[in-house]
């Protein structure tokens, strides 16, 4: 279903953002960078779909409401909820938030918090391979390293053909009727899932790659994380950042924008 004006599909987010953060020492989707929280930075090429962008989810840890969404606040389409104890169950809580405002045939992805520099070139392009197929799809990029396999003694066992072989990344999702049932589906046969592609495909419902980029990765440790504050500074062309738009092509303002963020650095 398009959205009225544009011949867009209409889209909605969910953002499962409830992690500790146990890899990275504390919950690393509330470190800041250039003025935002990494969720913020996650949710802004979505913002940049306009009117296009139905509803938003964001699945907080216990006791946080808005935390690092600070100039969200009061928007009409952002709705937080408590997350659960698995990523799963973070999203299936995020999709029953927003399932009142959804059409059955409206593009719902799933964006982890952990992922700042997806571009909107990309969120497009598979926002409207989801519309236009009316199955799942999600954002990959293909294994460019040789795959070893290592037994226990730290020796390496066999080297693993890569061809065909894709990392995943996200957003991933499907119309709103599939992503629904297929995690209701999951929560009955107790599947445990790390991301919503395998949802959908344990539901039978074929999952679309759609090809990303490797600048589209998820910040897991500390050297991701010098990774990504060094990017976003050459990206956004802002070596000394004094004023907001951190994303070259989300494509447009925000309805509604930061105000220009201060130099907080990690932390
Ligand atoms: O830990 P990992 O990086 O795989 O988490 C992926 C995403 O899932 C993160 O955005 C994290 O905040 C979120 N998550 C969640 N609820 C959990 C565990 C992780 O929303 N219980």
């Amino acid at each position: 279903m398009n959205s009225e004006s544009s011949g867009f599909p209409r889209v909605a987010v969910v953002i499962p953002a409830a992690g500790r953060g146990e890899r990275f020492g504390s919950p690393k989707q509330f470190q800041t960078h250039l003025g935002w929280s990494l969720l913020r930075w996650a949710l802004e090429p979505f913002l940049g779909l306009g009117d296009s962008l139905v509803a938003m989810a964001v699945a907080l840890p216990p006791g946080e409401t808005a935390r690092g969404l600070e100039d969200l606040a009061g928007h009409p389409r952002l709705h937080t909820c408590t997350g659960g104890a698995s990523r799963q169950e973070s999203v299936r809580l995020g999709l029953k938030l927003i399932a009142g405002e959804l059409r059955p045939d409206d593009v719902v992805l799933v964006h982890d918090a952990a992922r700042p520099l997806l571009s909107g070139v990309d969120l497009r392009r598979i926002a409207e391979l989801i519309a236009r197929t009316g199955a799942g799809a999600l954002l990959a990029v293909p294994v460019r390293d040789t795959l070893k396999r290592a037994g226990g003694n730290g020796l390496v066992e066999e080297t693993v053909p890569r061809s065909g072989l894709y990392q995943a990344q996200t957003p991933q999702g499907a119309p709103a009727h599939l992503l629904i049932e297929a995690h209701d589906r999951a929560l009955r046969a107790g599947l445990h899932a790390t991301d919503d592609a395998a949802v959908l495909e344990a539901a039978g419902i074929p999952v679309h790659i759609v090809e990303g980029d490797p600048l589209n990765f998820k910040i897991t440790g500390e050297t991701d994380w010098k990774l990504f504050t060094a990017l976003a500074r050459r990206l956004s062309g802002r070596d000394n950042p004094s004023t907001p738009s951190p994303r070259l092509d989300s494509g447009g303002s925000p309805p509604n924008s930061p105000s220009p963020p201060g130099r907080g650095g990690p932390g």
